[in-house]
């Protein structure tokens, strides 16, 4: 980049549902508020962003969040950098191990949006690749408003009832200061409204959801789990393949993701995250 960037960015979508391409931005370099307003914007109609060829330091990575929102402190805090703690550090080098020596690569578990277990989940998740394998280890992101509009109507309102109980349980292991600090549970909409637009979409992260309310646990469990059999498709999916210098920020508010373990954790993945403060789900 050449440390100047457009107030009004290219954007060329990444599918014919999800994503876009943004061009003309430096985020290393200060952003005006009519640009910064033109990639929120873009953010909520596209769902995710994708900026290449980017360099970052930690701070400046902060600053280009920021773009979207504060960035709020990450639930696990052995991922956070120590220098700038809103940072979340994902390398699966030092990623902690599984009692049988696999290591626990974030985010691969399955089909999640981050943090649903805050009253105010974050409005974005904003990754930032520093290196990546030499295969594998993308990460797809499917688009809940496209979901959404694809169900029957008498699903649509049927789902439109129901509330899922989050909690910070999931497949990571918390420290116990963690996990007390955030052990208060987090009761979401299934299907939320987009305060930017006002579009529909469904929320919710499978492990995290301890239940639906009202319902049993194991019931919940098979019918989310059923549920996202049903609306993953690959129309409504970007998968992204990293290069360094990658900069990606998902809408978490009309979008699930996932990373996939297709690669070998020795190779090096190191990505960093910020997430940024968002609103009650309503
Ligand atoms: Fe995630």
């Amino acid at each position: 980049m050449d440390g100047t960037s457009t107030a009004t960015p290219a954007l060329t979508p990444l599918t014919g549902t999800t994503g876009a391409l943004v061009e003309g931005v430096d985020l290393s370099s200060p952003i005006k508020p009519q640009t910064g307003q033109s990639l929120n914007e873009a953010l909520a109609t596209h769902v995710v962003l994708l900026f290449r060829n980017q360099a970052l330091t930690p701070d400046r990575l902060l600053k280009a969040a920021s773009i979207f929102g504060p960035p709020m402190e990450q639930h696990y805090s052995q991922y956070r950098m120590p220098e700038f703690p809103t940072i979340g550090v994902l390398s699966s080098r030092d990623a902690e191990l599984r009692p049988d020596g696999t290591p626990i690569l974030l985010g691969t578990e399955s089909w999640h949006t981050d943090h649903t277990n805050h009253a105010r989940p974050p409005k974005a998740t904003i990754l930032y690749a520093l290196s990546v394998p030499s295969r594998g280890g993308d990460t797809s992101f499917a688009n809940m408003r496209e979901a959404y509009a694809r169900l029957s109507n008498d699903l649509k309102s049927s789902l439109g009832y129901l509330r899922t109980v989050n909690t910070l349980d999931s497949h990571v292991p918390a420290r116990n200061a963690d996990r007390k600090k955030y052990a208060a549970p987090a009761i979401h909409p299934l299907v939320r409204t987009h305060p930017d637009n006002g579009t529909k979409a469904l929320y919710f992260h499978p492990t995290k959801a301890k239940r639906i309310d009202g319902l049993p646990t194991t019931d919940s469990r098979e019918f989310l789990e059923r549920l996202l059999d049903q609306i993953i498709e690959p129309e409504i999916v970007y998968r992204h393949h990293w290069q360094p210098g990658d900069v990606v920020v998902c809408d978490n508010r009309a979008a699930l993701h996932q990373a996939h373990a297709d690669y070998d954790p020795a190779e090096g993945r190191l990505l960093h995250r910020v997430i940024v403060e968002g609103d009650v789900p309503f």
